[in-house]
This record gives C-alpha cells, sequence and structure tokens, in this order.
C-alpha cells in the first residue's frame, strides 16, 4: 500500500470503513494512487457520464472523442444511423486509433500500422494477416452509450446502472426544455489540478459562492438562508404556470437510488428580483427554450448520476461534467446549449450565454486547486461540513458506497 504518511499502513477498506460522517474525507482520498485506481475500477468505469448531445452526431460519421482517466471512448453515428461508442483502442498492438477529439469519417485508420474500422467499429482493412485470423473478431470494443431525452451517456463497462427510472421520471421536466432540440452553442474545457473529487465536491455545496462569486451570488440565491429563500421560491411558483413552467420536485440522489439504477435530481430555483437569467444583465439571452412562452426567473438543476449536471435557465442551459485526467488532476467541461433553431450572432452571442459559468469556472478553479493544495499537507484533517453542504455529504456517501461495492 502506498500511502502519504508512512505510519499509516491501513488498506483502501480499511480507510472507507474509518470515514467519519458529517466530516470531509481523509487526506489519503485524495493523494493515494491505490485509492484512484480503485476509483477508477469501482466508481468512474462503471457510472454514466455525459459525453455530450446528439446535436454534435447527426450525420452518419460523425464522431468525437471522450477521455476519462485512462480511457478514451471514440463515439460514432453509424451509417445505420445509431449512436455507438467504443473504446478506442486498435485491436493489433493496442494504440489509440482516433487522435482527433471529433469530425466526421466513415473509416478510422490506426495511426500505427494502419488496421481501418467502419463507423459500426468493425475491422475492415488489416494487410498481411495470417489466414488463420478471422478480422470478424477484431472488431473494436464497445463502450456502453445511451442517449436520454438528447443527451449522449456512455459508461466503460458492460452492465452500467440502469436508465429507465431516469429516462422516465426526467422525461417531463426535460420536455419544458425540448432537450432534444437543443444544440451546443460553446463548449470549454477547465483543467483542473486537483483530484477529481474535490472538483465535484466543490460543485455539491454552495456554501463557498457568498464569499468565491460575487456574480453568480448576484442572481442566484440557492446560498441564502433558510428562512428568505421561501419567499422568493413561492413568487417564482407563482409566476410559472403562466409562463408554460410545471412544477417538478424529484430527488433520487445517486446515494439513495436503488443499487443498480443511476440516481438522478430536478428541482426549480428562483433567481433574484430582475433577473430573468444567468446573464450579467439578467435578460433574455436566447430564444425561450421548450414550452416557455415567458420567463418565470428560475433556474432548474439536473443531475445525472455522479459527474454530470445541468442548471437549465428559460433560455439557455449549461451543462457540467467533471472527469479525472489522473489521480492529481481533473477536467471540467461545460457546454452552454441553446434551442437548435436559434442563430449565432442574430438570436444569441456566445460571449453573453458563457459570462456567468465562465467566470464562475474560473474562480471555482482557484478554490479548488487551493483546496489540494492545503490537503496535501501533512497539517490537514477532515473539518466537519455545514449545512449547506448537505448535498457534498451525499456525494461523497455515494462515492464510498461504490468504492466498497465489489
Ligand atoms: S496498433 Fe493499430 S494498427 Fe497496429
Ligand atoms: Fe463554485
Amino acid at each position: 500500500m502506498t500511502g502519504v504518511s508512512n505510519a499509516d499502513t491501513r488498506t483502501v477498506d480499511e480507510l472507507i470503513a474509518d470515514y467519519q460522517a458529517g466530516y470531509s474525507l481523509e487526506q489519503r482520498f485524495y493523494t493515494d494512487p491505490d485509492v484512484y485506481e480503485l476509483e477508477l475500477e469501482r466508481v468512474v468505469c462503471r457510472n454514466w457520464i455525459l459525453a455530450g448531445h446528439v446535436s454534435e452526431l447527426v450525420n452518419p460519421g460523425d464522431f468525437k472523442v471522450l477521455s476519462v482517466g485512462r480511457e478514451s471512448a471514440l463515439i460514432v453515428r453509424g451509417d445505420d444511423g445509431n449512436l455507438r461508442a467504443f473504446a478506442n483502442v486498435c485491436r493489433h498492438r493496442g494504440s489509440l486509433v482516433c487522435l482527433e477529439s471529433e469530425g466526421n469519417a466513415r473509416r478510422f485508420a490506426c495511426p500505427y500500422h494502419g488496421w481501418t474500422y467502419d463507423t459500426e467499429g468493425a475491422l475492415v482493412a488489416a494487410r498481411d494477416l495470417p489466414e488463420s485470423v478471422d478480422r470478424a473478431d477484431f472488431g473494436l470494443r464497445t463502450v456502453s452509450c445511451e442517449v436520454v431525452h438528447g443527451l449522449v451517456l456512455i459508461a466503460f463497462c458492460e452492465d452500467p446502472p440502469a436508465l429507465e427510472r431516469c429516462r422516465e421520471e426526467l422525461a417531463a421536466p426535460m420536455a419544458m426544455f425540448d432537450f432534444e432540440n437543443l444544440k451546443v452553442a460553446a463548449v470549454r474545457d477547465y483543467p483542473i489540478a486537483a483530484n477529481w473529487k474535490l472538483a465535484i465536491e466543490n460543485y455539491q455545496e454552495c456554501y463557498h459562492c457568498a464569499t468565491a462569486h460575487p456574480e453568480y451570488a448576484a442572481m442566484h440565491t440557492l446560498m441564502l438562508d433558510r428562512k428568505k429563500r421561501p419567499r422568493l421560491q413561492e413568487a417564482m411558483r407563482a409566476r410559472m404556470p403562466a409562463c408554460g413552467v410545471d412544477d417538478y420536485c424529484i430527488d433520487r440522489l445517486d446515494t439513495f437510488a436503488p443499487p443498480g439504477e443511476i440516481g438522478f435530481g430536478y428541482d426549480r430555483h428562483a433567481l433574484f428580483e430582475g433577473y430573468l437569467n444567468g446573464s450579467r444583465e439578467g435578460k433574455p439571452v436566447a430564444p425561450l427554450l421548450g414550452s416557455f412562452s415567458d420567463y418565470d426567473g428560475g433556474a432548474s438543476d439536473f443531475s445525472f448520476g455522479g459527474f454530470s449536471f445541468l442548471l437549465a435557465y428559460s433560455d439557455h442551459v449549461v451543462a457540467y461534467v467533471f472527469t479525472p485526467v489522473d489521480h492529481g488532476s481533473a477536467l471540467c467541461r461545460v457546454y452552454w446549449l441553446v434551442r437548435s433553431d436559434a442563430e449565432a450572432g442574430c438570436d444569441y452571442d456566445v460571449d453573453q450565454i458563457t459570462w456567468l459559468w465562465d467566470v464562475t469556472t474560473k474562480a471555482d478553479l482557484e478554490i479548488i486547486q487551493n483546496n489540494a493544495r492545503g490537503i496535501a499537507s501533512r497539517y490537514y484533517t477532515p473539518g466537519p461540513f455545514s449545512g449547506m453542504e448537505s448535498a457534498e455529504q451525499n456525494w461523497v456517501s455515494w462515492v464510498l458506497g461504490e468504492l466498497a461495492r465489489p
């Protein structure tokens, strides 16, 4: 066992068993490569991760590559119209096959010796193979891939959590935003020099919002105390029906999801008066989505499993995906989505719709990285969660549950 402290010889199982609920995780959860290895196997590779939106992969041959930890998935629209994901690993001697991050191709030729695969993953060309080798046995390996109301999810395993209930229960709230007919207006990557869990834990709590995010705090009410929020929530609820917005609240966090199913959630929260969305001025920045007939001054949170989170305003959607790169670094990818018929420069301006979550994500990078540096210190010990960190506690419990599940 490699540990940060030579004196700490506990196994990962013992470390999990020693976790004290109500407190942050021990140092080794963030710094021990053995913990990270187990996380890759038991948490990262057996759960769903948002890989994008169907609008990015419309035509046969449209593809994108998603890297997570040591894994790389090639997601491609087949000539038969179906969307599939493959391990981007050549069946000859293992090179990455596709080195581009996105594009359109009918054939994927491995850059090493030229083995070539079609859009359905079949090996269609390989020079000078012995006759005894059947090419049909050497197609690209499959990565699980499903579409949930327009969102593309992948999982690097054969038996990922069931999506049926998520699909069913989120159908109505997602239809309000017409998720299937959105398009990606912008996507940006934010590399983070910190263990991946710190990035997601930070996203789970708004205890830091008042101090770290003045822009966000000016418009979002989530960090208000329990006395002030209900009045604003009620005012938004009163506006909702006339704006074409239905009231749903689904709280099936991963922690409480039945075994074998993805956890998910949905809720809508009020913005401060005068803000119609999360733009700098709080004014309309894109055509209204789906069934919206007017602005109710709210924003909806969606969660899909432990890695993917969305925030849906009345006229645009922001999607967050956090993935590990290695045990000490992570990637935060942010998508901004608008109605598919909206035209850039005419119906929306990319700088306007990306402003809040670009400035907020950059501020988050700083605090997450500072957190990682402090946790690496010999003086770090777990501290107590506040009342505003209950979602973080749930997420941490979910991770530990997954880690402990054989
Ligand atoms: S490793 Fe891909 S063709 Fe040899
Ligand atoms: Fe933040």
